[in-house]
């Protein structure tokens, strides 16, 4: 036998049993972002390595490690898109939709060669949301009401919300030396990745996860001790609407997130249910990347969630149901015409889902497929019915006998939850 090709270690199928669930999440969270005005945006897996080296930042685990990025025949550096946001400011600064706020929502995979685990993937899904040209607190505020919407939309409550602010950049770089320092003179507590970014991404150390490191981390210097007096009102505006509008939060100074375009307000909502890998969706602010990457200077916020570990979270039971109906078809004439009738059926009843059965066999056989198909009534079509214009219509999901109906009475027959005839369909097709 040849020999199996297997996927990708770390990217995933998703089977159709799996789908419905991909499907409900999907529905939710593209119903709540209309409610909110957001606009759908579609941008290529691939983009030029540059654009994420500029914006996610040289010295940040994703570009140094994980991007899949590769020269393509012609020369080109190019890279699988590790997230979209940049993706999403190259495409708005070329296109020129940045004179006028925009709401712009995207979905899609996203591919980081990060080493696979529970939550972890190197190809995983993100519905990403960025926020341009409006620079207020009240569009964080209305970005987080957003997630909120979707959660209760989703039926998840067990997600808690973590809030930072990074500050401006001046800010940042004061922060920075206080924090250098504070690390340089507790060096021997720190382990190798720390001591490595100490100089080179000092706010990434307290990022770490290493046990050995967290009294040192408890310890440090704290950001918001550093905010001018901008950022510090925009972080208090923030903070009194999350309290008006009774969204729980816990502000969180060691979160920086791994990313370097963020500003100000930064966020994740958290599980405990999911293991080590918790976040199930981050973002914040970042007024400075439409400039970095060569735009008019424009405000920008957003998030991305992750829609893996949100399916997670998803209660089992959002199962499609089965077709409404399976047509079987004896007799080769019969089975000429199925197709033919089911298209009919098609056009005349828009919601129908008709399973026809195709590849031929018994009677037995057919039936017993569609009894398999999960479908509520199985259509049989014969000689009989073909002559006399009926179908049979036997319920496939509680005892009860074939009745014989004319074609025009479908739509009132299957209309109905249990499928039995109507008094019309039984006059009809006693007519018969
Ligand atoms: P991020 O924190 O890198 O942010 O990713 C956002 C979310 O994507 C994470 O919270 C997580 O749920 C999911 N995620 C990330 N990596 C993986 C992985 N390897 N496997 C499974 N899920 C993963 C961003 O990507 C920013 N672009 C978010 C943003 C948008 N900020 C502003 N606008």
């Amino acid at each position: 036998m040849a020999k199996k090709i297997q996927a990708i270690r770390g990217m995933h199928d998703v089977l159709p049993q799996q789908s419905p669930r991909w499907q409900f999440l999907e529905d939710r969270a593209r119903a709540v972002l209309e409610r909110y005005g957001y606009a759908e945006m579609r941008t290529p897996l691939v983009e030029v390595t540059e654009l994420f080296k500029r914006s996610i930042g040289e010295v940040t685990d994703i570009v140094e490690k994980e991007m899949y990025s590769f020269e393509d025949r012609g020369g080109d550096n190019l890279a699988l898109r590790p997230e979209g946001t940049a993706s999403c400011v190259r495409a708005a600064i070329e296109h020129a939709l940045l004179d006028h706020p925009q709401r712009i929502w995207y979905r899609g995979p996203m591919f980081r060669r990060e080493r696979p685990q529970r939550g972890r993937y190197r190809q995983f899904h993100q519905i990403g949301v960025e926020v341009f040209g409006l620079d207020g607190p009240d569009v964080d505020l209305e970005v987080i009401l957003l997630t909120r919407r979707l959660w209760q939309a989703l039926g998840l409550d067990n997600l808690r919300l973590e809030l930072n602010s990074l500050g401006d950049a001046d800010e940042r770089a004061r922060y920075r030396e206080a924090l250098v320092a504070y690390l340089l003179a507790h060096q021997d507590a720190l382990d190798s990745d720390s001591a490595k970014r100490l100089h080179s991404n000092p706010l990434r150390v307290l990022d770490s996860k290493h046990p050995d490191m967290q009294a040192v981390i408890a310890a440090a210097p704290s950001l918001l001790d550093f905010l001018g007096e901008t950022s510090r009102r925009h972080f208090d505006t923030l903070c009194a609407g999350l309290d008006a509008a009774g969204v729980a939060f816990q502000v969180n100074p060691r979160l920086v997130r791994g990313l370097d375009y963020y500003n100000r307000t930064v966020f994740e909502w958290i599980t405990e249910d999911l293991g080590a890998q918790g976040t199930v969706c981050a973002g914040g602010r970042y007024d400075g990347l439409v400039a970095q990457l060569g735009g008019r200077p424009t405000p920008a916020v957003g998030f991305a969630l992750g829609v893996e570990r949100l399916i997670e979270l998803l209660d089992a039971d959002c199962v499609t149901p089965g077709p409404d109906a399976y047509l079987v078809a004896v007799g080769e004439q019969a089975q000429n015409q199925a197709l033919l009738l089911a298209e009919r059926l098609r056009d005349s009843m828009p919601g129908l889902r008709l399973l026809c059965h195709c590849g031929g066999g018994s009677f037995k056989s057919q039936f017993k497929k569609a009894d398999r198909s999960g479908a509520r009534v199985a259509l049989v079509l014969g000689e009989d019915e073909l002559q006399q214009g009926t179908i049979g219509v036997k319920p496939l999901r509680h005892d009860g006998p074939q009745q014989q109906v004319a074609i025009a009475d479908l739509p009132a027959l299957l209309a109905r939850p249990d499928t039995e005839p109507t008094p019309a369909a039984q006059h009809a097709s006693t007519d018969q």
